[in-house]
């Protein structure tokens, strides 16, 4: 393999301008192919450094490593000796050449990606430079290929905790038992991760992640994940957090309506410093076409000018501000809260219940109504030789009746009548009689 910025053919995407002295720069864009391999010779000169020796790495951390290198032997005297390195993963350079006097360089690893470290000696005169050749060490990855942990994402919710999900790789064993360990500047020792949820091909695992409040810049975050079995193949990443920032939902949406105006308020998340978010309050009238939004940065607003026959839709959320994070995440939506009359729709929700049932107890009472209004307009037809049978059979029956009665009492009363007489005639002899005797 080449080492990282060693001569390369034109079109090739190193940036010659990087590695080449300005005099070489010009030449590398004069001549061709052939001709920079000439003034590499000419630039490096009798007076070329011996390259460094026994560069190795170790690991300082999760996704860390050390590089350490010995300086070159019997440089000349007049050498005023610095280091470039430089870095290619998967072959490719990553425009991260470095210069320094100092042995070692620390770099991140990704473990799931063959990463090439160079190191080289450069030697300044006073008009010129020469520069060794450069000595590498490839980090090449393990385990099986597709069997890493991918899409990586991680939210951090609210500055208190950090989710991350990820998938299996595509040729990882359905038994694979992913573990996420994470590490900051701040941390003595890297932490595993033991708050898993797994959902067939899907990990999520939660981790404590807080600052004290005055924070301001917040350390990058390694994060590995990898299996106890060698064939499972790492993986290594940075996180910057302040780009992960995700604000808690705002609670306790409040509205009240004083003089013609509604006055919104919430409780946003407390772990946030001051004036690090904002908030939107969307609201509408029942119309969805006629949302309106607001950006405020207190926890409550006002809007004026409200139709006061209306019902009234809000709903808030936060979000990140820019000076304090680069995070495009919103909260969630709070629940929505309204104020105002009753919509349209309840009114008709009514409509719909009591029309029928006007419908149907009207309908009753019409056809009760009805029955009796037919026996007035339209009463029973009477058999007519039924009334004349009652006008002048009843009479005839009486008439006859009562002239028997009056000759009939007219002969009783004259019974009795002589009776009476003959009573009379035969009592007063006796008392004539009695009288008669008494005396
Ligand atoms: C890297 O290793 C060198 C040599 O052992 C040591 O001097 C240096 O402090 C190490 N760097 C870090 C950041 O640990
Ligand atoms: C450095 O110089 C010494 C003697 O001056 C010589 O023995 C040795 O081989 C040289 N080493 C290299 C790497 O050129
Ligand atoms: C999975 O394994 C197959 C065969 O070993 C290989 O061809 C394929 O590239 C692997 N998948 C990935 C994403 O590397
Ligand atoms: C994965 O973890 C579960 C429980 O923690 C264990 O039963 C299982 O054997 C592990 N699988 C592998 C492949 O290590
Ligand atoms: C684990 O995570 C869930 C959400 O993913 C959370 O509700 C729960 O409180 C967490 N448990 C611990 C011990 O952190
Ligand atoms: C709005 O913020 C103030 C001050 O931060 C707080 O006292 C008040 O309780 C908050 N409102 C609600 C509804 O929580």
């Amino acid at each position: 393999m080449e080492p990282p910025g060693a001569p390369q053919p034109p079109g090739a995407p190193q940036p010659p301008g990087a590695m080449e002295p300005p005099g070489a720069l010009l030449r590398y864009r004069l001549l061709l192919a052939v001709c920079w391999v000439v003034a590499a010779g000419t630039a490096a000169g009798e007076k070329t450094p011996p390259p460094p020796s026994n560069l190795h790495y170790s690991f300082i951390q999760i996704c860390t490593l050390n590089w350490t290198w010995n300086p070159p032997e019997n440089v000349s005297s007049g050498c005023d000796l610095k280091y470039s390195s430089d870095i290619k993963i998967d072959n490719v350079a990553q425009d991260k050449r470095e210069w320094s006097k100092s042995r070692f360089r620390v770099t991140d690893t990704f473990l799931n990606r063959e990463m090439s470290f160079g190191v080289r000696s450069e030697c300044e005169y006073n008009a010129t430079s020469s520069y060794s050749e450069w000595v590498e060490t490839t980090l090449l990855p393990k385990g099986i290929p597709g069997t890493a942990a991918v899409d990586l994402s991680c939210i951090w919710h609210n500055l208190e905790y950090m989710a991350c999900t990820w998938y299996a790789g595509e040729n990882a064993s359905s038994v694979t038992n992913y573990t996420l360990f994470y590490w900051f500047d701040g941390l003595k020792n890297s932490e595993k991760c033991s708050n898993y949820s797994v959902h067939g091909r899907t990990f999520r695992c939660t981790f404590n992640l807080s600052f004290p409040k005055g924070t301001s810049t917040y350390p990058p975050i390694s994060i590995l994940i990898r299996d106890g079995s060698e064939e499972i193949r790492p993986l290594c990443t940075s996180k910057n957090p302040t780009t992960l920032v995700k604000p808690a939902t705002p609670r306790r949406v409040t509205l009240s309506k004083t003089n013609g105006e509604i006055r919104v308020e919430w409780s946003g998340p407390d772990t946030f410093p001051e004036k690090c978010l904002f908030y939107e309050v969307e609201y509408h009238n029942g119309d969805l076409h006629n949302t309106q939004t607001i950006q405020v940065e207190k926890n409550y607003t006002s809007i004026p000018s409200i139709d006061p026959n209306s019902k009234y839709i809000f709903k808030v959320r936060a979000k990140p501000k820019p000076d304090c994070y680069s995070s495009e995440l919103c909260s969630d939506w709070s629940e929505e809260k309204s104020i105002g009359e009753k919509t349209d729709s309840t009114f008709y929700f009514v409509l719909i219940i009591t029309i029928p049932l006007i419908v149907a107890v009207s309908t009753i009472i019409l056809l009760v109504y009805l029955k009796r209004l037919k026996i007035l307009i339209l009463p029973p037809i009477p058999d007519p030789r039924e009334i004349l049978k009652r006008m002048f059979g009843e009479q005839n029956e009486d008439s006859q009746s009562c002239a028997k009665d009056d000759s009939v009492n007219a002969y009783d009363r004259l019974l009795k009548e002589e009776e009476i007489h003959s009573l009379i005639l035969t009592e007063a002899p006796a008392c004539a009689i009695s009288e008669k005797e008494n005396r």
